[in-house]
């Protein structure tokens, strides 16, 4: 008789986004008539860059035609996108980061899910708290994470650190010491970030007590302010303790394209053991490559015309944040992020849960955003609106929010 792996009996509840899916098709149902602007899933809307459909549309035909057909990828991803990355994301930063530190993947969820499988089940991991919920329950599912208390909503083996208005979104050491650190910066949901100085102080906290960093930074594109690292490997030390997961959804929309990929530096060790070679074990073992149009396609995110349209694109959506951020203030609402990232965190009105504040928006002003306690148990009391929406949806939305 089969036996099913137990870890996934432990996940609590259904996920957030289908959650929200439901809660709005049934008010969708019984007011028909009744305009819904959704802010609450952090998915892009605006069109691929035409720099990038451009060679997307090459690589099509290259693949119709016997000379230029390509089948399987590379294991770690083709060299032209690799040597494009380390240029343009690391070198030009001043990052001493080599193509064969860099694995093409589809995608930062996929690899900031499978990542932890590399690690030991009795790794204690650590992180902040509200975050993207893949980190824990990838953790869950591998069993690493101990039993699950409803009424705190924490797992007794995870540490976690609370990133509230009251330390500034700021993550503390913890006072227990973790051996993996889930960093996502800048953050989602609270689109807060730290500076290069703090990053560093995490850094060297990670090299002090032998512990692993995996920093995501999927939002990389959306820092604005000049104090902010755009990649861990901007601090020194990070090679030996850091691995960075980054992702082309949010800074080229590619959400339906599916394109990201993984650094894992060579100097990263555990004793004699190269975590470089683990992953080049596991990637080549468990996956099979991007397409091709794809990673063609990736390139072009770096071509010079590319950057010049994907800057638009990022500063369309940040004049949402900025229109979304200033419109709340103006309501009387206490509002963070929006500075470095296509997130706006709100604490809720009134002592509001987060659930109430959803239910209020949705029927009184007909817009969906994210419950900040679907992030964490830190997240209750919050709510997080999306800048990815159109411009016309984004006025619209504060309009109605400011008659409420
Ligand atoms: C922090 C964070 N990491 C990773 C992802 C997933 O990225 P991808 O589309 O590359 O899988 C998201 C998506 O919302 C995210 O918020």
């Amino acid at each position: 008789m089969f036996k099913v792996n137990e870890n996934y009996q432990k996940l609590p509840g259904s996920y957030l986004f289908s959650t929200i899916g439901k809660k709005v098709s049934a008010y969708s149902a019984a007011n028909p008539d009744k305009k819904i602007i959704r802010l609450g899933i952090g998915d892009v809307t605006q069109p691929i860059a035409p720099a990038i459909i451009d060679a997307m549309h090459g690589a099509v035909d290259e693949m119709g035609c016997a000379e230029t057909f390509r089948g399987y990828a590379p294991d770690l991803g083709y060299e032209f996108l690799r040597s494009a990355i380390v240029k343009n994301d690391y070198q030009a930063r001043g990052c001493d980061i080599s193509a064969d530190e860099i694995f093409v993947s589809d995608g930062a969820k996929s690899d900031s899910g499978n990542i932890q499988e590399i690690f030991a089940q009795n790794n204690k991991i650590a992180v902040c708290d509200p975050v993207y919920p893949v980190y824990v329950d990838s953790n869950v599912m591998a069993g690493r994470t101990g039993t699950y208390d409803a009424k705190t909503e924490m797992w007794s083996d995870v540490i976690y650190m609370p990133c509230t208005m009251e330390n500034d979104f700021v993550p503390e050491f913890p006072k227990e010491t973790p051996d993996i650190i889930y960093l996502c910066l800048p953050n989602n949901p609270t689109g807060t970030t730290i500076t290069k100085a703090q990053l560093q102080s995490w850094v060297d906290y990670a090299n002090k007590i032998g512990a692993v960093i995996i920093y995501d930074a999927a939002y990389e594109a959306y820092i604005s302010e000049e104090n902010v690292a755009h990649s861990i490997y901007e601090c020194e030390g990070a090679k030996t303790c850091a691995i960075e997961l980054k992702s082309f959804s949010k800074n080229a929309g590619f959400t339906g394209v599916r394109l990201g990929y993984t650094v894992v530096p060579k100097e990263l060790k555990c004793g004699e053991v190269s975590l470089n070679a683990m992953w080049a074990r596991r990637h080549g073992t468990k996956f099979n490559g991007a397409p091709y149009i794809v990673q063609r396609a990736g390139e072009a995110v770096y071509s010079e015309a590319g950057k010049a349209q994907l800057k638009e694109q990022v500063a369309y959506y940040m004049n949402n944040a900025k229109t979304i951020k200033e419109g709340l203030k103006e309501a009387g609402y206490t509002v963070f992020g929006g500075v470095n990232a296509p997130y706006i965190w709100l604490k809720t009105p009134g002592q509001m849960t987060s659930w109430e504040f959803f239910d209020y928006l949705l029927e009184n002003a007909n817009v969906v955003g994210t419950p900040g306690s679907g992030f964490g148990p830190s997240g209750e009391g919050y709510f997080r609106l999306t800048a990815f929406g159109s411009y016309e949806n984004t006025v619209a939305a504060l309009e109605r929010i400011k008659k409420l």
